[in-house]
């Protein structure tokens, strides 16, 4: 049966990255390579503008009946001043609740042709490969109650809550040790168990699901720690499973050990729905000037054909070829260092597709 992809590309970059996934797309289905039909909905600031909601009711139909989801990126200046409850981010958030988005991956890896990118020194980073579980659809993101009253003393009391049940913990988990055993086979958890009680039943139901994974060598850390040692010797890492917030933070984190947020893509997967979104915003101080770098968006098209089409075959040919274009020399201004040759949005997609032959 013909998939269906629905494309979110959402606000200030999020178009001109989408336009060049999008080219990806059409190659391989010009090719014959894969079937599938493609609707375009609204999401953010532009869907507030459009509609007076980030998340319009429309866009989460389409969104749970297709088979994935590609999102470019919300929010902007523009709408920072607006009421919480409308904010782009909200959009975001609320579709990854309304999909059940429990089970977020985002792989950190060094392409050695930007090894020098990295604010670190090259011999700390190269060979990293890190993938980042993070918690999506609960924890203090979503905790009740939250929200920001008046007193009667005329203080204000600001309030979130950290909230995980069980089965929360160990749907997730679950992921992340079949993840690891794909992998090197070793699982950090990071927690902060020594003063949070949530994240304590968080490191007891992890370690309790271990002896299910025997071929998995299950470790725990705090997450201050986890901070550290990510830029102390990130290659000790293989899997890190985390919360929401915390894997909010340690992936921005990760991300940059790799000296470029502009490179890396991410999966957000539960058990119905699954949505593709680069890990980077949406960058409105470039928006519209086409310089953004397109690839994290491509290779979040790569993400999609490996865990929702199962055609990782297409995914093994998007990175080949983004490592083709990188070893031609061709940058985006994010990435681009001395020597090499800076390009655009358009071009760079371009070229992407241009090596995507076997
Ligand atoms: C991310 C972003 C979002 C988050 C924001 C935009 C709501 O930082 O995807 O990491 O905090 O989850
Ligand atoms: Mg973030």
């Amino acid at each position: 049966m013909k998939k269906t992809i629905y494309l979110l590309p959402g606000d200030g970059i999020g178009q001109e990255i989408m336009a060049e996934a999008v080219k990806v797309l059409d190659w391989m289905q010009g090719r014959g390579l894969v079937s599938f039909e493609m609707h375009e909905g609204l999401i953010g600031g532009t869907a507030y503008d459009q509609t007076g909601t980030p998340l319009p009711e429309p866009t989460v139909t389409a969104a749970k009946a297709a088979d994935a989801v590609l999102l470019g990126a919300v929010g902007g200046t523009k709408w920072e001043s607006l009421d919480y409850a409308v904010r782009p981010e909200r959009g975001l958030l609320g579709i990854r609740k309304a999909l059940d988005l429990y089970c977020n991956l985002r792989p950190a890896q060094v392409f050695p042709q930007l090894a020098n990118a990295s604010t670190l020194k090259a011999e700390v980073v190269s060979g990293i490969d890190i993938m980042v579980v993070r918690e999506l659809s609960s924890g203090i993101y979503f905790g009740e109650p939250r929200g920001v009253e008046t007193l009667p003393d005329g203080r204000q009391k600001g309030l979130n809550s950290l909230v995980y049940y069980t089965d929360e913990i160990q749907r997730v988990a679950r992921r992340a040790f079949e993840i690891a055993r794909k992998r090197q086979k070793r699982l950090c958890s990071v927690d902060k168990a020594n003063v949070l009680e949530c994240t304590e039943l968080w490191r007891k139901t992890v370690t309790a699901m271990a002896p299910d994974y025997p071929d998995v060598a299950l470790s725990h850390m705090y997450v201050d720690n986890a901070a550290m040692q990510l830029i102390r010797n990130p290659r000790q890492f293989d899997v890190i499973l985390t919360t929401n917030m915390f894997g909010d933070i340690l992936s921005d984190e990760a991300s940059m050990l790799t000296g470029s947020i502009g490179m890396l893509p991410s999966a957000s997967l539960g058990e119905q729905s699954a949505l593709y979104e680069p890990i980077h915003g949406s960058a409105p101080d470039i928006a519209g000037q086409g310089v953004a770098n397109p690839l994290a968006m491509i290779l979040s098209v790569a993400m999609m054909f490996r865990y929702t089409l199962e055609l990782p075959a297409l995914a093994d040919r998007i990175e080949r070829a983004v490592h083709r274009v990188l070893d031609q020399g061709l940058r985006t201004a994010d990435i681009w260092e001395e020597g090499m040759t800076r390009i655009g949005t358009v071009a760079m997609g371009d070229a992407v597709v241009a090596a995507l032959h076997d």
